[in-house]
């Protein structure tokens, strides 16, 4: 904790070193043969500032030159207030640095709900798995591969999801009430990467060889190649959005990072660990996939409404190709999860085997194309997990797993006497 007594007593120690400190040796002159390379002239800041100026002059002509320095054309002094129906999904021309008023209340209450979610990795108790893991006999070779299959998926698709946001889907949705979720979202993706590199590292298990799954397990490869192959164009810093073919790209991306990435790819392995939380084995790793599961379906319903949204503001880009096109992309994400399944499950284990698995899988696509307002793909598919959905809604868990009691500082780590 710092003080403001011990703050003093720092600035004071650093000026007297500064004066203390032993003045630079005349420069020697340098040497007649093989002269140096000189580093490349830097852009002076205000090109008119002659240079006997003091720095506090420089800053101050610079300060009285703001309004006409380049990178703030956007700012229009003295504009007309925003008004609600200037904002739109993307494509907007409002201005972006205004949150309020709010168009899409959806959106902020969604921010609301991720806050008031807020969790972290180290809460969790993971004593029991450290023994179980340990034991010999306490858990099988299949439900081994299973928690070794799921942290190595997981730990780096949350990543893929993050770099997505950040890199691609951000600057491109134009509204602030939304970015606000984003960025909320994209902070609750590195807690999650947090919790798989907290499960590994607390399991003692080989950190390589889990990272890099991805790219050495083909049934996780293909998954992470198939997320990867959605966000290069847009990841793409010169490209933006305005025609009918970039607006559908964008879509594309959203489409494939909340319906099937997060809305597909994370549910095989999410019920298994989940299966075997209720089975009294690895809870601790098993209540990190709950919460983790908790804010992703709050990850996929806002995805949904951002989708669905573009839509509405945009209903040409809806056509009936792209709609074939986007069943298709389900589809593909289905038949992927439905390896990995097979790939993990080569026998029965937990009170599951790739049979029912895929079962589930069909039924969860059925539910991503409904909520896209497309055709079911597997007329008849039914839930073989109800308890699935009961875990999502967390609030009818409480005594499910150990609870936790935790209230979090604010502001409280620092003090003023
Ligand atoms: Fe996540
Ligand atoms: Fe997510």
């Amino acid at each position: 904790m710092l003080s403001w007594d011990e703050f003093e007593q720092e600035e004071t120690a650093v000026a007297e070193k500064s004066q203390a400190a032993p003045q630079p040796a005349p420069a020697q002159s340098a040497p007649q043969t093989a002269p140096e390379p000189q580093p490349a002239p830097v852009a002076q800041p205000v090109a008119s500032q002659p240079a006997d100026m003091s720095a506090q002059e420089r800053a101050r002509q610079a300060v009285e030159n703001l309004d006409v320095a380049p990178g703030l054309e956007d700012l229009e002094m003295n504009a007309a207030r925003i008004e609600v129906d200037d904002k739109r999904m993307i494509n907007c021309r409002a201005d972006l640095n205004q949150l309020v008023p709010f168009k899409y209340d959806w959106a902020w209450q969604k921010y609301l709900d991720g806050t008031a979610n807020h969790w972290m990795p180290q809460e969790v108790n993971m004593n029991a798995d450290i023994a179980l893991w340990k034991s010999q006999d306490g858990i099988t070779e299949d439900e081994r591969i299973i928690v070794m299959r799921s942290l190595g998926y997981f730990s780096t698709a949350d990543s893929l999801v993050a770099n997505n946001l950040v890199l691609a889907v951000y600057r491109l949705i134009t509204n602030p009430e939304c970015r606000q979720y984003l960025l909320r979202q994209a902070f609750e993706e590195a807690i999650h990467t947090h919790a798989y590199q907290y499960c590994v590292e607390s399991l003692g298990m080989d950190e390589g060889e889990v990272f890099n799954m991805y790219r050495e397990v083909p049934s996780i490869a293909k998954k992470a190649t198939w997320s990867l192959s959605h966000t290069h164009s847009l990841s793409n810093p010169n490209f933006t959005t305005g025609t009918p073919e970039t607006d559908q790209e964008l879509l594309r991306n959203l489409i494939a990072f909340y319906c099937v990435t997060e809305g597909i790819f994370f549910y095989c392995g999410f019920s298994q660990i989940l299966s075997m939380g209720r089975r009294n084995k690895m809870t601790g790793v098993a209540e990190q996939f709950q919460y983790i599961l908790r804010d992703e379906s709050m990850h996929l319903n806002f995805g949904v409404d951002v989708i669905n949204q573009i839509k509405i503001e945009n209903p040409h880009l809806w056509t009936p190709e792209f709609q074939e096109e986007v069943t298709q992309m389900m589809l593909e994400g289905t038949e992927l999860e439905i390896e990995y399944a097979r790939d993990t499950m080569p026998r029965g284990v937990l009170g599951m085997n790739a049979g029912i698995m895929e079962e589930y899988l069909k039924f969860i696509c059925n539910r991503r194309l409904l909520q896209l307002g497309l055709k079911e793909q597997f007329p008849g598919a039914t839930n073989p997990f109800p308890w699935m959905s009961e875990i999502i809604d967390l609030r009818k868990e409480k005594n499910f797993f150990e609870t936790r009691v935790t209230e979090y500082q604010v502001g409280g780590a620092l003090s003023w006497d």
